[in-house]
């Protein structure tokens, strides 16, 4: 491993923020953005039996399978884009999933340098996420009331169409959380046993969260 380098992860409920704190986090450190969301997402597209299997699960809020995004987690870990080091964003949520990045990380003689929890109170997130607007193409992320778009329903760098994600509704929100508190949420014990763990309060401003990031990497 590279000294300098930052090898990150982000924790966190639906809509507590963590890919609205990526965007800047990237372009700070200079290292490449591992979404797990996004990458599910280009796979949902196809019309294999693995682009609708990805789909359903998806559209309901329930986890895709291990096997998955473990997959296409380690293809992407050595892209170019990494050499300075990786966000881990939506990855681990599963217990498997943290064995298996462990073993990843071994083989590339890698280490996380730190994990990040965004708590947040379950009860403020439905407004956060059915108010959420996207520039798919860039992954920007505004909200309707919490960031709105220079010009309503336009991404502000290209004048493109926002759209909303089809598992931002209440129902499936339900879903989704139940799924995070179950078995995404333990991870938080997994790395607080090794030191790694960092809470924020992730219902403050954007700004603020983003002062709490600097500080937790400030030394890495
Ligand atoms: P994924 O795409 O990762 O979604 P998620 O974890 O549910 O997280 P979100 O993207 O909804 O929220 P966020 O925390 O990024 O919030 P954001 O910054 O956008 O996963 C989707 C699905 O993929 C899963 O349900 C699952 O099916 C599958 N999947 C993904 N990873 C998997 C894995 N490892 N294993 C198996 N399956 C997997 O913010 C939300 C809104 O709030 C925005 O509009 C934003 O503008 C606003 N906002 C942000 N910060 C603030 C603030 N401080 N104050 C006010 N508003 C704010």
């Amino acid at each position: 491993q590279q000294s300098g380098n930052v090898n990150a992860m982000f924790l966190g409920p639906p809509g507590s923020g963590k890919g609205t704190q990526s965007e800047r986090f990237v372009r700070h450190f200079g290292v490449c953005h591992l979404d797990a969301g996004t990458m599910l997402r280009a796979v949902a597209k196809a019309e294999s039996e693995l682009g609708k299997r990805v789909r359903g699960l998806m559209n309901e809020g329930r986890l895709v399978d291990d096997q998955t995004i473990c997959e296409i987690i380690e293809q992407n870990l050595d892209k170019p884009e990494c050499k300075k080091g990786f966000l881990l964003d939506g990855f681990p949520r599963t217990q498997a999933q943290a064995e298996r990045l462990d073993d990843m990380l071994g083989r590339r003689r890698q280490q996380l340098n730190g994990v990040v929890e965004f708590a947040i109170d379950d009860r403020l997130l439905e407004e956060r996420i059915v108010g959420r607007l996207m520039h798919v193409p860039s992954g920007r992320v505004y909200h309707e009331k919490f960031r709105p778009p220079q010009v309503p329903g336009k991404d502000d760098v290209t004048g493109e169409p926002l759209t909303r994600r089809s598992d931002d509704n209440a129902e499936t929100l339900r879903t989704r959380l139940a799924q995070y508190h179950e078995k995404t949420r333990p991870l938080t014990d997994y790395y607080g046993r090794r030191h790694l763990m960092h809470r924020l309060d992730a219902s403050r401003s954007q700004d603020q969260v983003w002062q709490d990031l600097l500080r937790i990497f400030k030394q890495a």
